[in-house]
């Protein structure tokens, strides 16, 4: 397996867990090329080409004549995207692997095919789509990307499109799209692996969400959560790292979830974080009242993903509950250091 995996190119790798990842290959003695647009420098050892990966001449030329035997996608978030990496890539690489997201699962996010109007309800393309059902997790064939509709005739990229049909349903419905443009008709053997929620990293985790929480309950300020809030998964910014690395090792096709074992509610993330950072007991506010939006994780419905096909091809997950001790308390040091306190 891993010993096939002689050089593998990175598109991303210059932040949060892509810099982890791209690590992990290099120390493993893997050749590792990454392509970005240059804003950060690569790291001794590693090759750098910049390029913007939506310019395909671009991309082209950077590239040359390298071959690769697993290309590691990491920012690929449109149709439009994925079609450029399928040409660019066709005989340059054996194995591709993109990183997706559970938010391919979120049924809010559906659209109706025939109109892509952002304000009908939201209804899934394929009949074969079932809503969540509390306490049974989505496993991978509730959104198959082999026959999944694919739009390119859309305004991918363009941000008037992204605004009209909302931030949400333009991530989810890019991903499940730009999975099923390399799913469909397939280049090369193929992986995506749909991540949880991502939690980890101290100040590196740049979207802010555990920040949210541990800022919040440290601080004495109440959470916005539903009124009945939900479970979702979760997975630490070094296990998706190593679980990306085992994937590109790895032989199997298709989609493929990742996330820690065992479920977190908004609510029971924030006593744990009061329980980590020695604050009061967490004070909630509603979502649906005046004020503040509503907390990044929390749901309104159950919204959990099975591990049992990653599992079951051999990779072992860790419990939330063992890492995010230590993840609230990377945030909170963060937070400390931010703070000059
Ligand atoms: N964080 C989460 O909770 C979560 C959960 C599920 C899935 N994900 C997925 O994780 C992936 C991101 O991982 P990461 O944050 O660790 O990122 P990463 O691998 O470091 O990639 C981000 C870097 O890609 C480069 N890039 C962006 N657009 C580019 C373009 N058009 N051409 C070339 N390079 C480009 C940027 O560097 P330059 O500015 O130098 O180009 C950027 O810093 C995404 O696919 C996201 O959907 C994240």
């Amino acid at each position: 397996m891993y010993d096939s995996m002689r050089d593998v190119c990175i598109i991303g790798g210059s932040r949060y867990f892509g810099k982890r990842l791209m690590l992990r290959l290099r120390d493993a003695g893997v050749n590792v090329t990454v392509i970005n647009r240059g804003s950060s420098p690569a790291p001794p050892g590693v090759t750098h080409l910049v390029a913007d990966r939506d310019d395909e001449a671009a991309l082209e030329a950077a590239l040359g004549e390298r071959h690769f035997d697993v290309v590691i996608d990491q920012v690929c978030y449109t149709p439009r995207q994925a079609a450029i990496a399928k040409r660019v890539f066709r005989g340059r690489t054996t194995r591709y692997v993109m990183t997706s997201t559970m938010e391919v699962y979120d049924p809010a996010t559906f659209y109706d095919p025939a109109t892509f109007d952002a304000t009908a309800p939201a209804v899934s393309p394929l009949a074969a789509v079932a809503p969540a059902v509390v306490g049974r997790p989505v496993t991978e064939g509730t959104v198959d990307p082999g026959a999944w509709p694919v739009r390119l005739d859309l305004p991918w990229g363009e941000e008037q499109f992204r605004e009209r049909i909302g931030d949400a349903r333009y991530y989810a419905e890019g991903k499940r799209q730009a999975e099923a443009v390399f799913s469909q008709d397939p280049a090369f053997a193929y992986v995506s692996v749909r991540s949880a929620h991502v939690l980890g990293g101290g100040a590196e985790e740049f979207t802010g969400r555990l920040y949210h929480y541990v800022d919040r309950v440290g601080t004495g300020r109440p959470v916005v959560v539903h009124r009945e809030d939900h479970p979702s998964t979760f997975i630490n910014d070094r296990e998706i790292a190593e679980f990306l690395f085992w994937a590109a090792g790895a032989d199997f096709t298709g989609p493929v979830n990742a996330n820690s074992h065992g479920e977190l509610s908004a609510t029971e993330l924030c006593a744990l974080v009061a329980a980590q950072v020695g604050a009061e007991r967490p004070t909630y506010a509603y979502a649906g009242g005046a004020g503040d939006e509503v907390s990044p994780f929390s749901f309104d419905r159950y919204y959990a993903m099975d591990n049992s096909r990653a599992t079951g091809l051999g990779f072992t997950f860790s419990k939330t509950a063992d890492w995010l001790p230590g993840a609230i308390a990377e945030t909170a040091a963060a937070i400390t250091t931010a703070k000059g306190l």
